[in-house]
């Protein structure tokens, strides 16, 4: 290997090739340490034409590659897997951000570039890009992009896949693909550009993307409620949908374990008391009628008796203090010591007896783990999340199982957001029909002949094709 790194060391400077374990250990764990793997080096390329290059390398070395962005990726599809000879290629030297069109309504970014930076260039010409994810200050525009993020806008204005205008990517063999167009409508031809949206790295690097902007609201109302059961969250839902629909943006849905949760863990406190689920709830508008509006559902809800008690933030201030105890929901699960992520969707309809048959199960299958639910119920996406206490690690794949297999059961999704990474994907295969499974792999096989790109990540190999 050592002709392989002397050329990536000729290519990116000593300074971006690391070899050194100390310097490389950073990249080789993921944010909650949950995954870790070895690599030959981290290549930390400053421009496409770098990308391509080591993409085109590695190739001829048979040396496979790990993507990373900003590393906050919950699935462990960022790190290494296995002992097969693998670098990470860091993107996080790419941070150019174009200037943005305010008319167009659109902005150029590269990858690396943190998604929370590339908001505030677009709030600074009156616009926004309403991707919200608590991960925001460290995730990377290609990261949301490979994931298809979602976060707490879903409901309003879609997942990460609905803001990608173009796209330029590095393909297995170092091929770029400039796709760069601000275009709205570009029905000319074969649309690839979602081929690579969600895909994990593993059909290609994503290197820059022109992102879609929406105006920017110059109200928002945001409150946070307290209901008693799931089936008073979901009548709420629909009430606001029914009165002020169109401007809502986050609905949000906190158990009120969760919220002792970052009360004891964060510090942080709820202004509200009183039942067993919390509703941070968000809506925005530019026209001046927004509050009243929802002041009046509000006052509706209470009057049909779904409430049990709720703030409505007076200030910005007051807001931001209640999205932070939403926000903050990961950050103190992981204070907890470890615990197993569960990242689903379902009809809205079936969530209720689907909670219900989880609680009862676990119970049963590990006394000593705790629930930790929240997550976006607007979506009908919620993070079942059980924190395992002194639950033997041994068992953690059954009460996985025992949930997907729920999941599978209710006509779900078991990854609505975070991606299948290496950390879903054999109970992907499990749960997923053959011929759905055989297409992924075609189609896999044919962006990635060598099976270079993140290998273990998202994709069956081509091994699983019988
Ligand atoms: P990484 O973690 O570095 O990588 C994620 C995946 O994308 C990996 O498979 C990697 O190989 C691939 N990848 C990264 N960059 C590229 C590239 N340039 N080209 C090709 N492949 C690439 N996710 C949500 O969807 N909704 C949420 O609400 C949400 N909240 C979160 C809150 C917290 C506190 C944390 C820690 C995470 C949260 N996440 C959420 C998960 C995570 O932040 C997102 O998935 C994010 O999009 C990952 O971005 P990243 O740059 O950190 O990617
Ligand atoms: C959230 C992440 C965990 O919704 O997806 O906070
Ligand atoms: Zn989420």
């Amino acid at each position: 290997m050592q002709p392989f790194l002397d050329g990536l060391r000729q290519l990116l400077g000593p300074a971006d090739l690391l070899t050194d374990p100390a310097d490389m250990a950073p990249y080789l764990t993921d944010w909650r340490r949950m995954f870790s793997g070895p690599a030959l080096a981290i290549l930390r390329p400053g421009s496409t034409e770098q990308v391509s290059a080591a993409v085109g390398l590695c190739a001829q070395h048979g040396v496979a590659i790990v993507p990373q962005g900003g590393n906050t990726g919950l699935a462990g599809g960022a790190t290494p897997l296995g002992r097969a000879p693998q670098v990470v290629l860091s993107l996080a030297r790419m941070t150019a951000i174009g200037t943005p069109d305010p008319i167009g309504m659109v902005i150029e970014a590269q990858a690396g570039c943190i998604l929370q930076r590339v908001k505030e260039v677009a709030a600074d010409c009156g616009r926004q890009l309403p991707i919200s994810l608590a991960a925001e200050g460290s995730a990377t525009v290609g990261g949301v992009i490979a994931t298809n993020a979602g976060g707490v806008n879903v409901l309003r204005y879609g997942m990460a896949r609905d803001f990608v205008l173009g796209l330029e990517v590095v393909l297995p063999d170092g091929t770029v693909v400039k796709g760069l167009k601000p275009l709205r409508k570009d029905n000319a031809g074969f649309d690839w550009k979602h081929l690579f949206i969600g895909s994990e790295g593993a059909f290609g690097i994503v290197t820059a993307a022109v992102l879609r902007l929406t105006p920017a609201t110059r109200h928002r109302s945001v409150a946070l409620l307290s209901v008693q059961d799931l089936p008073a969250a979901t009548r709420l839902l629909g009430l606001f949908q029914d009165r002020i629909g169109e401007t809502l943006s986050a609905f949000e849905l906190i158990s009120a374990d969760a919220i002792r949760l970052v009360e004891t863990q964060c510090g942080l406190g709820a202004p509200v008391s009183g039942g067993n689920w919390f509703l941070l709830v968000e809506a925005a508008s530019s026209l001046d009628g927004l509050p009243a509006a929802v002041q009046a559902t509000l006052e509706a809800a209470y009057e049909a008796g779904l409430l049990q008690d709720g703030t409505l933030a007076a200030s910005e201030q007051q807001a931001q203090s209640l999205w932070a105890l939403r926000k903050h929901v990961t950050e103190a699960e992981s204070r907890c010591g470890k615990s197993l992520k569960h990242d689903v969707s379902l009809p809205l309809r079936r969530m209720g007896a689907f909670l219900e048959s989880i609680q009862a199960r676990l119970a049963g299958l590990a006394p000593a783990a705790r629930l930790n639910i929240f997550g976006h119920l607007g979506d009908g996406n919620l993070h079942v999340n059980v924190v395992l206490g002194d639950t033997p690690l041994s068992i953690a794949s059954r009460i996985t199982g025992m949930v997907h297999d729920l999941v599978a059961e209710a006509g779900g999704s078991i990854s609505a957001e975070h991606g299948l990474g290496q950390y879903r994907l054999a109970d992907w295969q499990r749960l997923t029909p053959k011929t759905e499974r055989d297409l992924a792999i075609d189609i896999k096989r044919a962006m990635d002949p060598k099976g270079l790109m993140n290998p273990g990540k998202a994709v069956p190999g081509t091994s699983h094709r019988q």
